[in-house]
């Protein structure tokens, strides 16, 4: 009895003194806290300095936490297709750690065609637990910037055209990524759709295009997919710099949306200290970004969030509202990344990983042309395969700006289909035209050597007379992430394929009709030789898994789904940015040489409002060369007549249209059911039609599947620039459900009262 006592009094001490132990623990460290309590407490025991030093950078891709309080500094990395390699701590070479190759993802532009948002959850969470693996808390992106042209070298970063598609794809991303405990930035807010000129421009848009096409991606990311940080671009608005833009950051998205997250500047947006401190910037990154060589001894200190900052407040001419405010949301942000006791460790390079990203390229790559079912590959046929193009073997996971990679692998497209054909069918190789023979950026080295010194002529020869002794020919071209390609800093310089590559296509045409035509690209590109052309594949980046997933689709193992995430216009004068907008710039500054530097800047005028991409070909009946949302399959597939639940709704109504899609053909697939919605009548000028809803349907042979679509009034709605509000005008609309914008297979009227 006396022993049990003893054992019982033995144990009351041990959780006494675990407990007063635990009581002791300050609050903002006591888990069981509500977190808004924690970050006051940790507020209240930061002094001045620490708070300001918690603003700004200390290296290229790291913040400081607080030292003194164990607060964990911020590690952020690019971003966004794969987790970048490691650079030095001040400079931006590499820093030479071989246990830093990752898995490379899909470019957003391949993500955007698979229509398929549980494709962008597994992304996100593959990518999340790479970057936590990597022990990152940042990661810097998905980007979502519209495509307003076909120009922008940034645009496989991005998502496509249509705000309701960027919108519904990217809010699976970041929930995908942020359930690693890592958090993402979503970027470049806003109106940075070229690169040409993004430091030295002022963007002039009206309230309708910015609330209707622009900001839709952005708001969604932040309010339906709660990203904990965003990006601030590098252009102006309203001429101010958008990483400290009144309008952008406080008006819009901290008080419209009510953003409780983090605001961080791209690398060296910030050039002013006191907007930085009013307008809503949270977190300053990259100024000084040339080497650090502002001549003073450490720039971190010298940021416009640093020092002049703290001798501002230490002189009385600003307040610590705004301090408190900033400090306030990076100790939110630490609760959900570095001090998120409970986030997964993550892993790298898994084979989960590298299936993820092959069925993303799968899913994402479209069949834009199939003329006679040349595709899939007949291997009864095709005895001999030719593979033509430097595209099939060039690595691409190197180069085009931040977004570069260092990978543990990339399969390259001739590599994939040797893998998948090579056994069965003889597979050659001839280069066919030379373009780009670099494969370095930022120090990390593709390690090819491309170099071939035979003259045009010859390589052409050698091309042509494969083609012509082969049962089939696979060319394998498009751009590439060199300058004035798919790359950051520069746009493209022109709409053609470069390398004179369409003379190359056009002899394989004549040489054999046997031809499918594989474009890498992240961008559209003019196809004169179409009409000469049985078949086309965009197969965009594809990442690590780029030559598996080529072959995959040219074999007919994966049935291609994917669906255009923009418009492909024939020329590029037919894009309404280039028809009526003064891209790059506006001509008389232009000619002025304005945009040279910030002093001069250049204004940008989006003449073409809301009228972008599919809207506007579809308005002004500008028939495009592949519109939005097309995309072929290897079998055929059949709508039924749209049904809706009413033909009359009110304001607080919803509708619900309901449609059949049945698989007619032989092959087992998928397609993209698109749900457009024309408003019949305006009192303000409207698209011919707007997506406002999509789902994939996966169906056997002869199976069929119904899917429906519910909207409301939003659907239906304008932005009123006047009223600053949505607007939805009674009268008469119609629901457009097809395959692609410009496949509208039924169609049913209803009436908003
Ligand atoms: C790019 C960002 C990128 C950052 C850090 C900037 O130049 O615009 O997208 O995240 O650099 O590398």
């Amino acid at each position: 009895m006396l022993k049990k006592t003893a054992i019982v009094s033995l144990f009351t001490f041990i959780a006494a003194s675990y407990m007063a132990q635990n009581h002791t623990q300050p609050v903002y460290l006591d888990e069981s806290k509500p977190v808004e309590q924690r970050i006051q407490d940790a507020l209240s025991r930061m002094t001045l300095e620490e708070k300001v030093a918690m603003l700004h950078a200390q290296s290229k891709f790291s913040s400081p936490g607080v030292p003194r309080l164990g607060i964990p500094e911020f590690w952020t990395t690019d971003g966004p297709h794969g987790v970048r390699p490691e650079v030095m701590w001040d400079e931006w070479d590499q820093a030479g750690w071989t246990n830093d190759s990752i898995i490379a993802y899909p470019a957003l532009t391949a993500l955007s065609a698979t229509w398929n948002k549980k494709m962008s959850w597994n992304y996100g969470k593959a990518l999340g637990e790479e970057a936590r693996y990597r022990k990152k808390d940042i990661l810097l992106g998905p980007g979502v910037n519209i495509y307003r042209t076909p120009l922008n070298g940034r645009n496989f970063e991005y998502m496509g055209e249509d705000p309701y598609l960027t919108s519904k794809m990217v809010v699976p991303y970041i929930k995908g990524v942020q359930s690693n405990g890592v958090a993402t930035s979503v970027k470049h807010f806003a109106l940075n759709n070229q690169e040409m000129f993004r430091h030295t421009s002022n963007v002039n848009v009206d309230d309708r295009a910015l609330y209707e096409i622009y900001l839709p991606p952005f708001k969604a990311a932040v309010t339906e997919g709660d990203s904990w940080t965003i990006m601030g671009a590098y252009d102006m608005y309203k001429n101010q710099y958008a990483s400290q833009n009144q309008y952008l950051l406080n008006d819009i998205l901290k008080k419209e949306w009510n953003y409780k997250g983090v605001v961080v500047s791209d690398w060296g947006a910030v050039n002013n200290t006191e907007q930085a401190i009013h307008n809503g910037l949270d977190l300053e990154f990259g100024s000084w970004t040339n080497g650090l060589s502002a001549g003073t001894k450490n720039a971190y200190d010298n940021y416009y969030l640093a020092k002049p900052y703290l001798d501002l407040i230490k002189a009385g001419k600003v307040g610590t509202q705004e301090l408190d405010d900033k400090v306030t949301r990076l100790l939110r942000l630490a609760y959900k990344t570095t001090m998120n006791r409970n986030k997964p460790f993550g892993n790298i390079a898994s084979e989960e990983h590298k299936a993820v990203a092959k069925e993303i390229g799968e899913e994402g790559i479209v069949l834009l042309k199939n003329q006679g079912n040349i595709l899939p590959i007949d291997l009864n046929k095709a005895k001999k395969i030719a593979v033509i193009g430097e595209n099939a073997i060039k690595i691409m996971t190197v180069g085009g700006g931040s977004s570069s990679l260092k990978v543990k692998y990339e399969t390259l497209p001739l590599d994939g289909i040797k893998a998948r054909f090579g056994k069965q069918a003889d597979v050659q190789y001839a280069r066919g035209y030379v373009g780009d023979i670099g494969g370095e950026y930022n120090g990390v080295k593709s390690g090819q050597n491309l170099k071939d010194e035979r003259s045009a002529d010859e390589l052409l020869n050698e091309a042509v007379t494969l083609a012509k002794n082969s049962d089939y020919v696979i060319f394998v071209g498009g751009l590439n992430k060199s300058d004035f390609q798919d790359s950051e800093g520069n746009d493209r310089k022109s709409y053609g394929l470069p390398y004179n590559q369409d003379h190359v296509i056009s002899a394989l045409a004549k040489a054999n009709k046997n031809l499918a035509v594989v474009l890498v690209s992240g961008n559209a590109v003019a196809m004169p030789w179409i009409k000469e052309v049985p078949s086309v594949l965009q197969s965009w980046y594809l990442g690590s898994e780029a030559g598996n997933s080529i072959a995959s689709v040219l074999a007919g193992d994966a049935n291609p789904s994917g669906k255009l995430p923009f418009t492909f216009p024939v020329k590029l004068e037919d894009n309404s940015a280039h028809q009526l907008g003064e891209y790059p710039g506006q001509k008389d500054e232009l000619a002025a040489g304005k945009g040279k530097d910030q002093k001069n800047p250049i204004n940008i005028t989006y003449n073409e409002s809301i009228f972008v991409g599919y809207r506007w070909h579809d308005t002004k009946k500008i028939k495009p060369l592949f519109s939005f949302g097309h995309g072929l399959s290897y079998t055929t597939f059949e709508f039924g007549k749209a049904k809706a639940d009413k033909t009359v709704i009110s304001a607080g109504d919803t509708i619900t249209f309901t449609v059949s899609v049945k698989n007619t053909g032989k092959k087992t697939g998928a397609e993209v059911a698109q749900l457009y919605i024309s408003d019949l009548k305006a009192s303000v000028p409207r698209p011919a039609k707007e997506l406002k809803g999509f789902e994939k349907v996966y169906l056997n042979p002869g199976e069929q599947k119904e899917v429906s679509f519910t909207i409301d009034k939003t659907a239906l709605s304008y932005f009123d620039a006047e009223k600053h509000e949505w607007t939805a005008e009674p009268g008469d609309f119609e629901a457009q459900i097809g395959n692609s914008s410009d496949a509208i297979k039924t169609k049913v009227k209803f009436t908003l009262k």
